[in-house]
């Protein structure tokens, strides 16, 4: 048989952090020649993933500019992605989720016909507006993509409802389980990897900790304010402290700066590399959260999420009881934060571990499907 060659395409955190997985197997896999290009659209937050899990990308595009706009990005990602293909020829192209890289990378490899293997495919929530622009991404790379690896039977049906081809859409899980089992093996391993939140678990001995994180675009202007302010009422309580390492998007740090330096209760630090994040989920109490990723891994630890959006397309998380959607007004986030800290069995009800996002096997899963998958013009 001979080889087949995969181009896997990222560029921000959560892509490198859901696809590392999936290109060590594909490179110890002698049934293909991966390939790496990485589009920049992050700079270092992708840097920190792509060092932990030693990737050295083939291609690096280093498209990020300052507070970047949609449609400049987009320009940049489909122009120098379109190149690279140009130059690989894969026999497919995978990408992840739902950036900007990953629907420019679909895009490109469907101006060109080279199918497109789509990685966490049919998350929904069924709101062009929240996620913003992740939703319509979404729609856009599932609406051409010849594989879908849905990470849910949920994620599946969502698809089918959309009237894609059944043939090519595979509930796989999610590779996010994977990678959270491969970091914290390592971390087993080496301890030190994860040892540098020591001095703030000291200075916050005997409280109870909060980790925080907040970067979506729909939440940029009222919604971080509101983030802010819930943060400030709660860091007023004796008996807890945040730990809020802060997205590099100035958008996102100029209002928690803002609003947040020099209170006592609060760190607000630089993003985490992954080790140390896995660790802050280790040591929260309670998550508070407008990240993606996090509905994901915090489920998987039995930690409580407080998810401050007005929708989720990963709805498994709160139907399994782990999150729970608060929004973005403070009273609200404020009053179920409290909740929890006072009310030992509200607590619990939500503090038991499910995996409804895959069980650490996606990345075998999609290995094989990768494998056997017909090439097109080769049947
Ligand atoms: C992007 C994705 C979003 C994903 C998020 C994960 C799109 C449209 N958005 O949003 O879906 O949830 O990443 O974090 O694809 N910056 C840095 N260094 C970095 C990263 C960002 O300085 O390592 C700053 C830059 O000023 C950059 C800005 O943040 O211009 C915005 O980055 P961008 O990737 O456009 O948007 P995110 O909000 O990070
Ligand atoms: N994460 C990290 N360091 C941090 C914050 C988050 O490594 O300081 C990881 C987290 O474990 C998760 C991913 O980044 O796997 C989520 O990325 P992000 O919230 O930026 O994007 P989203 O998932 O919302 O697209």
């Amino acid at each position: 048989m001979s080889t087949r060659t995969i181009l896997t395409v990222f560029g921000t955190r959560p892509e490198a952090i859901k696809l590392f997985p999936l290109c060590h197997a594909l490179e110890a896999d002698p049934r293909f020649e991966s390939r790496i290009c990485v589009s920049g659209q992050h700079r270092g937050m992708l840097d920190q993933v792509l060092e932990i899990a030693g990737i050295v990308p083939h291609h690096d595009l280093d498209v990020m500019q300052p507070d970047q706009s949609l449609d400049a990005l987009t320009a940049r990602l489909l122009t120098g992605l379109g190149a690279v293909m140009d130059e690989e020829r894969p026999d497919w192209v995978v990408v992840q989720g739902d950036t900007a890289t990953a629907m420019c990378g679909a895009l490109a490899a469907y101006y060109r016909k080279i199918p497109v293997a789509h990685v966490e495919a049919g998350l929904r929530s069924g709101n062009i507006h929240h996620p913003w622009p992740e939703e319509v991404n979404r729609k856009v790379i599932g609406s051409f993509a010849a594989l879908h690896f849905a990470p849910t039977e949920t994620a599946a049906n969502a698809l089918k409802r959309e009237n894609i081809d059944p043939a090519g859409i595979h509930v796989t899980g999610n590779t996010v389980i994977d990678a959270l089992h491969w970091i914290t093996d390592r971390i087993d391993r080496e301890p030190r990897l994860a040892c540098d939140l020591a001095p703030l678990e000291k200075r916050f001995a005997g409280k109870r900790i909060i980790g925080v994180t907040s970067h979506r675009r729909e939440n940029f202007g009222g919604g971080m304010e509101g983030i802010a302010e819930a943060i400030r009422r709660l860091a007023a309580r004796e008996d807890v402290a945040m730990i809020f390492p802060v997205h590099l998007n100035p958008n996102v740090r100029k209002v928690m700066n803002d609003e947040l330096a020099g209170l006592d209760n609060v760190a607000l630090i630089e993003p985490l590399d992954y080790p140390h994040f896995a660790r802050l989920l280790d040591i929260a109490t309670l998550m508070l959260t407008d990240s993606g990723g996090v509905q994901e891994e915090a489920p998987a630890l039995g930690k409580p999420v407080l998810v401050m959006r007005e929708t989720t397309e990963r709805p498994e998380g709160v139907e399994a009881g782990t999150a729970r959607l608060v929004g973005t007004d403070a009273d609200r986030i404020v009053a179920e934060a409290t909740r929890l800290l006072d009310d030992e069995a509200a607590y619990s009800a939500m503090a038991k571990a499910h995996n409804p996002f895959g069980d650490g096997k996606a990345t075998q899963r999609i290995v094989e499907l990768l494998a056997a998958v017909t090439l097109p013009g080769s049947a």
